[in-house]
């Protein structure tokens, strides 16, 4: 679905190169939910933008749903297939309603006019949002903005969604909202890449991917890497706070059988080991 190998590319600034992927190499399969984390510059927006054929391929290889990222031809069927949604919900709109801010991204991407509408209306269902058509994308709350910018997405019918830290500007109430809408599309098999600061966001992954200095250096369920504290601290992130309640009861005597990585789950132990 995703093929990335040995991706390398520096941005050039004022006249020197800075080395921001340094032999990327990361393969995402259909229907697989991968989340991204590392910390500030590690290479994530990057990699994303390469997905979407945003940036020029440097060195290495990508393909995305099999089509050579590097070939100028297949550009927009390559945004067709991989649909971006970005941290900032105030910079995705161009219209200021709903329904005429998604239909202006389906004409882009030449979608018949007689398809429009229920495109539009599927999409919005699908993010909780109907009822939402004629209102104006700036005065909803940043949740509800995320997940019209997400039903944008979705309209266009990607096979692949790429999120890059969607929920980084939210509240709770909207991080949430968008979370769990990731979740069921999850469910309802499309493959998505959510790169993400929060490392508890990471805990509903099939995978998660650690990013550091360009390059992917450990991948895996969340319950081995999310746990792991020396790969957690060669990428400089903490870890979930029940993992850390984990080793500090452990510290202090009690041993859990589980190492927890939601609340629930540590509840849980907690009750099982007393
Ligand atoms: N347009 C640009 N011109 C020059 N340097 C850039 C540009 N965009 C990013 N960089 C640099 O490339 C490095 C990687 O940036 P990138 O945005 O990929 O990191 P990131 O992992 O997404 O970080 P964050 O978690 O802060 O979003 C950083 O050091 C950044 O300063
Ligand atoms: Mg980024």
């Amino acid at each position: 679905m995703i093929q990335a190998k040995d991706l390398t590319y520096s941005y050039r600034f004022e006249g020197s190169k800075y080395k921001t992927l340094d032999g990327f190499t990361l393969s995402v399969r259909s229907g697989e939910f991968v989340v991204i984390l590392g910390h500030n510059g590690s290479g994530k927006t990057t990699f994303a933008r390469h997905c979407n054929a945003l940036l020029p391929m440097q060195g290495g290889s990508l393909t995305v749903s099999g089509m050579d990222v590097g070939n100028k031809s297949c550009l927009w069927d390559i945004r067709r297939t991989c649909g971006m949604v970005f941290q900032n919900p105030d910079n995705q709109f161009v219209s200021s309603v709903v329904e005429e801010d998604l239909a202006f991204g389906l004409r882009n991407f030449g979608v018949p006019e007689a398809e429009i509408p229920l495109r539009i209306e599927k999409a919005l269902e699908t993010v909780g949002m109907s009822g939402f058509e004629k209102r104006s994308p700036h005065l909803l709350s940043g949740g509800q903005k995320q997940r019209i910018a997400i039903a944008g997405v979705l309209a266009v019918e990607p096979e692949i969604l790429v999120l890059d830290e969607v929920t980084a500007m939210l509240d709770p109430q909207g991080r949430r909202e968008v979370l769990s809408t990731v979740q069921r599309l999850h469910e309802e098999g499309k493959t998505i890449v959510m790169i993400s600061h929060y490392i508890e966001e990471a805990v509903l992954a099939d995978r998660v991917v650690m990013v550091h200095d360009g390059r992917v250096v450990d991948e895996g369920p969340p319950a081995e890497i999310l746990t792991d504290m020396d790969v957690l601290r060669r990428v400089g992130m903490l870890p979930p706070v029940t993992v850390q309640a984990y080793y500090d009861l452990k510290a202090a005597g009690v041993k859990l059988d589980l190492c927890p990585l939601t609340m629930e789950a540590l509840v849980e132990e907690l009750c099982r080991s007393h």
